[in-house]
């Protein structure tokens, strides 16, 4: 297993549109554990592929905060929502920003896991959220892009200006 590079906004690659995965197989299953591996070592609660420059549809969480609930979803496909709430988001790869964000409350998900075995879920609380914010990912958004254009430039700057200090 190997902990992954996170890509942080406003990399250009966090916008790819990621492809579905068409072959499971051990490739497939490296891919996972190593982004389980950067979740945790992170640490955060949910990881999509996006973010480790990775342009496939695979996303994974635990949303457990212990270690004890990790979930892989492949392909992922919301096929129904019920209601709206907000909840305060972060994002591993726009570190130390944490804003609301509305979200469907209740979703029902249709997913493969890390061996191509199809899966379908009711979900909702913060899983919930946390697997719409990775599904966002894999079409190439963020969260800060459900923010106001003035909240969004103003976090745009201060990465780009935290950037520029690194080099
Ligand atoms: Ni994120």
């Amino acid at each position: 297993m190997a902990k992954l590079q996170i890509l942080h906004y406003p990399d250009p690659r966090l916008r790819t549109i990621a492809k579905p995965v068409s072959v499971f197989g051990d490739e497939i299953e490296r891919i996972v554990a190593d982004m389980f591996e950067t979740m945790y070592g992170a640490p955060g609660i949910g990881l999509a592929a996006t973010q480790v420059n990775i342009a496939k549809r695979i996303l994974v969480t635990d949303t457990s905060r212990d270690g004890s609930d990790p979930r892989c979803f492949i392909n992922p496909q919301i096929v129904e929502t019920r209601g709206i709430e907000q909840m305060e988001e972060g994002c591993l790869s726009v570190p130390d920003v944490f804003e609301n964000v509305e979200r469907a409350e209740w979703i029902r998900v249709q997913a493969f896991d890390q061996h191509g075995t199809a899966f379908e879920l009711e979900l909702d609380g913060l899983l919930a959220v946390c697997v719409q914010h990775e599904i966002d990912h894999l079409d190439g958004k963020l969260f800060v892009d459900h923010l106001s254009s003035l909240k969004r430039s103003r976090i745009r700057r201060k990465f780009e200006k935290a950037q520029k200090q690194a080099l």
